[in-house]
């Protein structure tokens, strides 16, 4: 039988409206888990705001000032995951490439949510409005949000999901990042509710 009820956690560096998105689906009973922990990099982070409004444990290790490898980084972040029992780690906008110490640990169940058709404008460099510029400048028909496995190489695990939308001639950057992130806040949740019931 299927492990029902997994654990989740949401690693955030900014904003967070992604892990909202999560929490209203886990209130929403979208998918069969509960988001268990908020982890962020950055202390100013709105998302661990969220976090206490929403009474869900978090914990923030500053990789500014961190003093050490991103090994031993990764490594007190793994030991926090363990300790909660996380069955799932998902990545909402966290801007620090995760070391081989938590994907190795957690291979196959740490997700990312891109905002870009992957393979297509994904890896080094492709990042926040990079993406939705590059979009805009190669005349892109189409764009939007894909959810995939994170692997060693920056966003090219395997894809979960993904939703297109269509670029208008009016689009700006700005605009289009609006919109592509309307449609990562369908997609994730949905992905979430794959995972957690066994369908990915
Ligand atoms: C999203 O566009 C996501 O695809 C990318 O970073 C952005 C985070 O936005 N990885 P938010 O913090 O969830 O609002």
């Amino acid at each position: 039988m299927s492990k029902k009820n997994k654990n989740i956690a949401v690693f955030a560096s900014g904003n967070g409206s992604n892990l909202q998105a999560l929490i209203d689906a886990e209130k929403r009973e979208i998918f069969s888990g509960k988001i268990q922990l908020i982890f962020s990099n950055i202390a100013t982070a709105y998302a661990l705001e969220r976090a206490k409004l929403h009474h869900i444990k978090s914990f923030c290790l500053e990789s500014k000032t961190f003093q050490g490898t991103p090994n031993q980084f990764d490594a007190e972040i793994l030991a926090v995951c363990v300790k909660e029992k996380i069955d799932l780690i998902c990545l909402a906008g966290y801007l620090k490439i995760l070391s081989s110490v938590l994907i190795n640990q957690y291979f196959k169940r740490i997700i990312n949510i891109h905002p870009s058709l992957l393979p297509k404008y994904g890896g080094k460099g492709f990042y926040g409005h990079f993406v939705h510029e590059a979009v805009i400048k190669n005349h892109e028909k189409e764009s939007g949000a894909t959810v995939h496995f994170v692997t060693l190489e920056p966003d090219q695990g395997s894809i979960i999901l993904q939703k297109k939308i269509a670029v208008d001639v009016n689009d700006t950057p700005e605009i289009l990042a609006q919109r592509v992130l309307k449609i990562e806040h369908e997609i994730y949740p949905e992905a979430v509710r794959l995972f957690c019931d066994d369908e990915v």
